[in-house]
């Protein structure tokens, strides 16, 4: 099957200039031309998202965040639903562990984007994970439980069967995520691969317990070319959700490239 490696280009400066982030997708889609077993996914800063769009073929360009809402008093709020649509682009980054550290999202707030988002048609990557304290304690089973019963299902109901929705999960594990793991002056390293077997596992049974099945699973966190074989040989992992090695088109393609020679 194949795979999804999908860029999140942060908050990185280089990137969030226009013509700097022009040449690198430009570049990525004559790299990637031939490629037939891996999808790729991008996901610019804001500024660079309005002027990306609509200039890609293989490459799918997805927003970092939305706001629920369509309208009102939401200082510094992020792009809308309609505003994502209006660009052209069809998916986006949810609850991003980034994005409920820093900026507050909580589960109810993941509820309420991922019902905007799904409202539209675009397809939502939620992203999930505990934190290392949660993971010592061995309670990752019971947080990733939380975050799809309190952030996810609840939009999802939202939906008949006969029309459910589109979805992927991004499983990042907070320590693994390289920008944390450098706050916390640790070197940045991947799951093991058995945790991140367990933790996949959990959400399926999770999810199924709901009555999804076959949900897709990226994972993230700390991914690059040296990892990326042996993650992306997993039959468990769908495919890869990468920080900081997409910044650099070499390592992006390669870890691209290694995902087709396994297809
Ligand atoms: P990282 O980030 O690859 O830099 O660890 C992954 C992510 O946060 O999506």
């Amino acid at each position: 099957m194949k795979k999804i490696i999908a860029g999140n280009w942060k908050f990185n400066k280089e990137l969030r200039n226009k013509e700097r982030a022009r040449e690198f997708i430009e570049k990525l889609e004559k790299e990637i031309a031939g490629i037939e077993n891996v999808e790729v996914k991008v996901f610019p800063h804001n500024l660079v998202l309005p002027y990306l769009a609509g200039k890609t073929k293989k490459v799918k360009l997805g927003a970092q965040d939305l706001h629920w809402t369509e309208d009102g008093s939401f200082t510094s709020a992020q792009f809308s639903a309609c505003d994502i649509v209006n660009l052209g682009v069809k998916q986006v980054l949810i609850g991003h562990s980034e994005t409920r550290f820093y900026f507050g999202v909580d589960e109810k707030k993941v509820a309420l984007k991922l019902k905007a988002a799904l409202k539209e048609g675009i397809l939502p990557i939620i992203c999930i994970g505990e934190d290392i304290k949660e993971k010592e304690e061995g309670k990752t089973k019971q947080v990733l439980e939380k975050q799809i019963k309190e952030g996810i299902l609840p939009a999802l109901a939202e939906f008949s069967a006969e029309s459910k929705p589109e979805f992927l999960i991004g499983y990042e594990p907070i320590y693994a995520i390289a920008g944390f793991a450098k706050l916390r002056g640790k070197e940045p390293k991947s799951a093991r691969i058995e945790d991140i077997e367990f933790a996949h596992g959990t959400i399926r049974e999770v999810f199924s317990r709901a009555g999804y099945s076959e949900v897709k699973i990226l994972y993230g966190g700390s991914s690059k070319p040296e990892n990326a074989k042996e993650l992306l040989s997993q039959a468990f992992i769908d495919g890869l959700l990468v920080g900081t090695a997409s910044w650099s088109l070499p390592s992006f393609l390669q870890m691209i490239r290694i995902g087709e020679s396994l297809g």
